[in-house]
């Protein structure tokens, strides 16, 4: 995997990482990727750039190299008030383009630009601006799992942390939630308001099943079942708890329960498991393609090119700031 030499410099340095990560990665294959962590570490210091690192990075990016880590909302707080000189975000396209519109005057890289997601690819500019014309007065509240073209057109954004809040806050009885139509349903059963949606949702979180949480139960006795709110409400019905990846993790933290099963990505238990050893991890494995183009070696390359870099239009970025701001202040 690589051509970096692992030397007695390189394994110091990395030591109590690895350390964490024991239980995850073998030695052997930690000597191929610790000189990646050493030198991702060393240039982003040089360079003054602050890594933000999705909670579905995998643990040698979520441990090793990520400065901030966390759910999208958390994401897009901190690219709001770092004073690093480049951003280097650790996830897909639709959260780097959130960190360019809140940082314009900063360099935004994503290690790969085709890391996409199935909502922000369900739906357009265009899609809103009908929806727009068709419910006249009604607010668009769009998941942030959106391009910037679609968040200009929107009221207010949302993420899966916020969006039971942001919907109650509107003046409006009636609101319309794009892309995700199981987050608006999921939204629906908190709020009184009646809510119109868009036939978008995630590939990966759609993939579960209620069966597959009776199966669960009934092999792991006494298991804690919590949920992302982009699953199907058959699923979430189901569940002990339904949060944003970063509330399932302080749900996770603050219970501390002996055994508990994440509906969610893959790595989310990873990352846990690696500081929660006393905890059992049941772990159904639904894998993010999108995040998972996001490795050590791409971070590395674009770290020292500075590229691929995120541009959008400043009169786009503009616009998307509106509800991006709107959110951050309601939320
Ligand atoms: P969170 O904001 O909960 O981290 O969700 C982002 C996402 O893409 C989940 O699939
Ligand atoms: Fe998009 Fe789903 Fe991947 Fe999240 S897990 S980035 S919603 S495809």
């Amino acid at each position: 995997m690589t051509d970096l030499a692992y030397t007695d410099a390189v394994a110091k340095e990395t030591a109590p990482i690895f350390n964490l990560l024991k239980d995850q990665y073998d030695e052997e294959y930690w000597a191929t990727i610790a000189p990646y962590i050493f030198e991702i570490n060393t240039l982003k210091k040089e360079k003054n750039a602050v890594i933000l690192a999705h909670n579905y990075m995998t643990p040698d990016i979520f441990h090793g190299v990520a400065d901030i880590v966390g759910d999208s909302l958390a994401l897009a707080r901190e690219a709001a008030k770092t004073d690093a000189d480049i951003i280097v975000q650790c996830g897909v396209h639709f959260m780097a383009e959130t960190s360019k519109i809140l940082c314009m005057d900063k360099k935004v890289l994503i290690p790969d630009l085709k890391a996409g997601c199935s909502l922000a690819e369900s739906i357009t500019a265009a899609d809103v601006r009908l929806l727009r014309e068709k419910y006249p007065g009604v607010p668009i509240v769009t998941y942030v799992n959106t391009s910037a073209e679609v968040k200009a057109e929107s009221d207010i954004c949302c993420t899966s942390g916020n969006a039971i809040k942001i919907v109650n806050g509107l003046d409006s009885d009636e609101v319309l939630m794009i892309p995700d139509k199981y987050l608006a349903q999921y939204t629906q059963g908190h709020t009184s308001k009646k809510i119109l949606t868009w036939e978008g949702s995630c590939e990966v979180h759609e993939r579960f099943t209620a069966d597959d949480i009776h199966q669960f139960r009934a092999r792991y006795e006494g298991v804690v079942v919590i949920a992302h709110p982009e699953c199907p409400p058959e699923v979430l019905a189901e569940a002990d708890f339904t949060g944003s990846t970063q509330q399932m993790i302080e749900y996770v933290e603050g219970k501390k329960p002996d055994r508990v099963v994440l509906i969610t990505e893959c790595s989310m238990s990873d990352n846990i498991a690696a500081v929660h050893p006393e905890m059992e991890l049941v772990r159904p494995c639904q894998m993010c393609p999108h995040m998972k183009r996001i490795t050590l070696p791409k971070i590395l390359e674009a770290l020292k090119t500075e590229q691929p870099e995120v541009v959008i239009d400043p009169e786009l970025a503009k616009r998307a700031l509106i509800p991006v701001n709107k959110m951050l202040e309601m939320s």
